[in-house]
C-alpha cells in the first residue's frame, strides 16, 4: 500500500535515484555485501525520514537486504514527490507527499505502524514520540531504533533521562562520519542552496547572520564566507561563541545583529531565536531562513502579527510588508530551508550518514533484543570503517602505523 501525490512522476524520480546511487558508493557497497547475505531477512522497519533520492537509496538497500519497509516523511515540506512515486512504484509501502497538513503528517506515520514494525528509523523523533504517546499498542513489538539528527537525539536523551524511553535507540547523528560531514558540509551547502533557489540573492558583500555555531552553524559560516559574505555569528554558548570569534567571525547578540543583517539563517535547535523584537529593527529587504529541524527558530507567527500584508513572490519565498513599511522575506515558512527550498544534502555526504544507519540497523537486528532501553553510540570501529570505505571510494590511500610506532604510542615510559 502507498499514498503519494502523483505516481506518474515515478520515472523522473527513478532517474534521480540512479544518479544518487552512483554518488553513494559506501552505501551501495553495503547493499552489495548484505543483499547477498540477506542480512535483514524477515525484519520489519518503519522509517520516518525526509523522502529524498538519498533516502530512496537507503530504503531500497534495506529492502534488497531482506527487510520489509514502510516509510513516511519527517517534515511537511521536505518530501520530493517524484522520489515518493518511484518508491511506491517499486512496491515500497510509502505514505508521503509535499505539503501534508499536520493531521495528514501523523496519519502517514500511523500507516507505517500498521505492519507492527520491529525497528524504527527516525529523523527528529516524531515516530518515536508517536509510538510512546499515541500508539502505545505497537510498542511491544519494537526491538530497537535509530535516530538521524541532533534535534532527535536531544529529544530521545531527554526521554531516556526521565525513564520514558522504552527501547534502545542508536544515535546515528553522533557518529563522527555523520555529524562532522553531513551537518557541516551538507547543511553548509544545502541551506545556502535553499536560500539561493528561493531568492537568487547574491551573498557576496552581504551581512549574513548565522544563529548557532554548532556543526551546522560552522558549515554555514564557512560556505557563506566562501561566497564573499561578511559573516556574523550569534550564540548562547560562551565556548562556541569564542570559537566563532577565533575562527574569524564577528560575534554579537541577535539584538545587535538584527539591525545590520541582510540574510539570517538559524541553526540552533531552539525556539524563538528571531522574534518580532528583532524583526522590527531589521533592514528593508532582510531574508529569513531556518536550517534547524523544527519550524520554531524564526517566529513566523510574530512576523505575520507585525505585518500589514504578505504574498508569495517566488516558490518558497513569502514577502511580508511590515507595519513600519519595511519588507522582510521568509523562506519556506521558516521550515528546514535545505529540504523545503532545495533538495537536502548532496548524495556524497548522505552516503556516510546512511552507511551509519545501515551499520546501526545491522547491529540492532543482531543484538537489539539484548540491549536495554537507552541511547547508544555508533561504535568507534564502525565509524572508522565508514571513513575507510569512503576514502577507498575516493581513491585515497592513507598511512598506517608501523609496529614500532604502535609500540611507541602505547608506551607511557618513553619521554624526553
Ligand atoms: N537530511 C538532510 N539532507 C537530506 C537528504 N538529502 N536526504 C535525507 N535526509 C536529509
Amino acid at each position: 500500500m502507498s499514498k503519494v501525490k502523483d505516481i506518474s512522476l515515478a520515472d523522473q524520480g527513478r532517474r534521480k535515484i540512479e544518479m544518487a546511487e552512483m554518488r553513494m558508493p559506501v552505501l551501495m557497497k553495503m547493499r552489495e555485501i548484505h543483499s547477498k547475505k540477506k542480512s535483514l531477512e524477515g525484519i520489519s522497519i518503519a522509517g520516518c525520514l525526509h523522502v529524498t533520492k538519498e533516502t530512496a537509496v537507503l530504503v531500497e538497500t534495506l529492502k534488497a537486504c531482506g527487510a520489509k519497509v514502510s516509510w513516511s516523511g519527517c517534515n511537511p515540506l521536505s518530501t520530493q514527490d517524484d522520489i515518493a512515486a518511484a518508491l511506491a512504484k517499486n512496491g515500497i509501502d510509502i505514505y508521503a507527499w509535499k505539503g501534508v497538513t499536520q493531521e495528514e503528517y501523523y496519519w502517514c506515520i500511523d500507516q507505517t505502524l500498521k505492519g507492527k514494525p520491529q525497528f524504527t528509523m527516525d529523523d527528529g523523533a516524531d515516530l518515536v514520540f508517536t509510538l510512546h504517546k499515541k500508539r502505545k499498542e505497537y510498542l511491544s513489538s519494537v526491538i530497537g531504533g535509530t535516530e538521524e539528527t541532533a534535534t532527535g537525539v536531544h529529544r530521545i536523551k531527554a526521554m531516556a533521562q526521565e525513564g520514558a524511553l522504552k527501547y534502545p535507540i542508536i544515535a546515528v547523528n553522533d557518529a563522527e562520519t555523520k555529524s562532522d560531514f553531513d551537518n557541516v558540509f551538507g547543511t553548509g551547502q544545502s541551506a545556502l542552496d535553499g536560500v539561493i533557489r528561493a531568492t537568487n540573492i547574491l551573498f557576496a558583500g552581504k551581512n549574513v547572520v548565522i544563529a548557532g555555531y554548532g556543526h551546522c552553524g560552522r558549515g554555514l559560516t564557512s560556505r557563506a564566507k566562501g561566497l564573499g559574505a561578511n559573516v556574523i555569528v550569534t550564540e548562547i554558548d560562551p565556548i562556541c561563541a569564542l570559537r566563532a570569534r577565533m575562527e574569524g567571525f564577528a560575534v554579537m547578540t541577535m539584538d545587535e545583529a538584527s539591525k545590520i543583517g541582510d540574510i539570517f539563517i538559524t541553526a540552533t535547535g531552539c525556539k524563538d531565536v528571531i522574534t518580532q523584537r528583532h524583526m522590527q529593527s531589521m533592514r528593508n529587504g532582510a531574508v529569513l531562513a531556518n536550517a534547524g529541524h523544527f519550524n520554531v527558530e524564526v517566529n513566523a507567527a510574530d512576523l505575520k502579527f507585525i505585518s500589514k500584508s504578505h504574498r508569495e513572490v517566488r516558490p518558497e519565498n513569502e514577502e511580508y510588508t511590515l507595519r513600519n513599511g519595511n519588507r522582510v522575506y521568509l523562506i519556506a515558512q521558516g521550515r528546514l530551508v535545505n529540504l523545503a527550498a532545495a533538495e537536502g544534502h548532496p548524495s556524497e555526504v548522505m552516503d556516510m550518514s546512511f552507511a551509519n544507519q545501515m551499520m546501526a540497523i545491522l547491529r540492532l537486528s543482531k543484538e537489539g533484543k539484548k540491549m536495554k532501553p537507552g541511547v547508544y553510540e555508533i561504535s568507534r570501529d564502525q565509524d572508522q570503517e565508514v571513513a575507510r570505505l569512503k576514502l577507498a571510494s575516493m581513491g585515497i590511500k592513507i598511512d598506517s602505523l608501523s609496529d614500532e610506532q604502535l609500540g611507541y604510542m602505547n608506551n607511557w615510559q618513553e619521554g624526553t
